[in-house]
């Protein structure tokens, strides 16, 4: 059985790229759902109905025995709901995981103590980081600022547009004493170099950048070695495959880009 990797567009490639390059032995299943890109904007209940047909489509259609919702808007929005309520009735023995409980982790690890938050409107007003950490930590601070146009940027191969608009971003944090910004939305750390250097220029120090692809292949493996009823059921064949639910030239070279492989194959499915 594989292991699936969800996002609402092509941003979930780069956090595929890491588990990929970290665990290359087991197989991998990507799902971009590109027709109804972005997620970021629209309600809980529309993203919780869009997640569940991807998921549903991972675990019928691609044999996944577990899926990483790598969307955080998708995790806020229908992670716990996906849990509670489609997983015991349709598929008791397969699981889904997140992005944000890693995050919460590594964030913890590291003893920050004021941090800021730059995601999508949904995850932002869902207040969703804050509500976790507090949860861990109760005197951390949290600056939690959308920052929505540098998806259409990344989905649009528009890299060229992206520096004014990533230091207005920044700049929402000028004043602050935050010691990280973290990447709240799976596009972002496309742009993670340009926003720590941008941060540098702005805010006049050096704050880390919190990006999920670095953290989270080691929360699977070490979610893997806690879990061997799942991980015996992983097949190992080093297969990947790549599919999005509109296509067009664009669209693949993007997938490209992120992938930074340009030799992989990009499908379109009907979900
Ligand atoms: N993938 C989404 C996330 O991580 C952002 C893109 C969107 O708005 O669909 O929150």
């Amino acid at each position: 059985m594989n292991i699936g990797t969800f996002d609402s567009g092509l941003g979930g490639l780069v956090i595929t790229r890491a588990l990929i390059e970290a665990m290359p032995e087991y197989n991998f299943c990507y799902l971009g759902d590109t027709a109804r890109v972005p997620y970021g904007n629209r309600s809980k209940e529309t993203v919780y109905n869009y997640t569940k047909n991807c998921i549903d489509y991972l675990f019928k259609k691609k044999n996944c025995k577990l899926i990483i919702i790598a969307c955080n808007t998708a995790t806020f929005a229908a992670l716990r709901r996906l849990q509670q309520e489609y997983l015991p009735q349709n598929f008791p023995d397969r699981r889904i995981l997140g992005v944000i409980v890693p995050t919460i982790e590594e964030i913890i690890n590291k003893n920050y103590s004021s941090v800021g938050l730059l995601a999508t409107q949904g995850t932002v007003s869902s207040d969703v980081y804050g509500i976790e950490l507090r949860k861990r930590k109760d005197d951390i601070k949290l600056y939690s600022y959308p920052a929505p146009l540098l998806v259409p940027l990344i989905e649009n191969n528009a890299d060229e547009f992206a520096e004014p608009i990533i230091e207005s971003y920044v700049k929402k944090f000028v004043g602050s004493d935050i010691q990280a910004i973290i990447l709240g939305c799976t596009h972002y750390p496309h742009y993670k170099t340009q926003i720590g250097q941008i941060a540098m220029k702005v805010l006049g120090r050096k704050v880390d950048i919190i990006s999920q692809d670095e953290f989270v292949p080691q929360s699977l493996k070490n979610y893997l070695s806690r879990h061997p009823e799942i991980e015996r059921d992983l097949s190992k064949d080093s297969s990947y495959s790549f599919e999005i639910t509109d296509i067009n030239d664009s669209y693949i070279a993007q997938a490209k880009s992120m992938f930074k492989d340009e030799s992989i194959t990009v499908e379109k499915v009907d979900i």
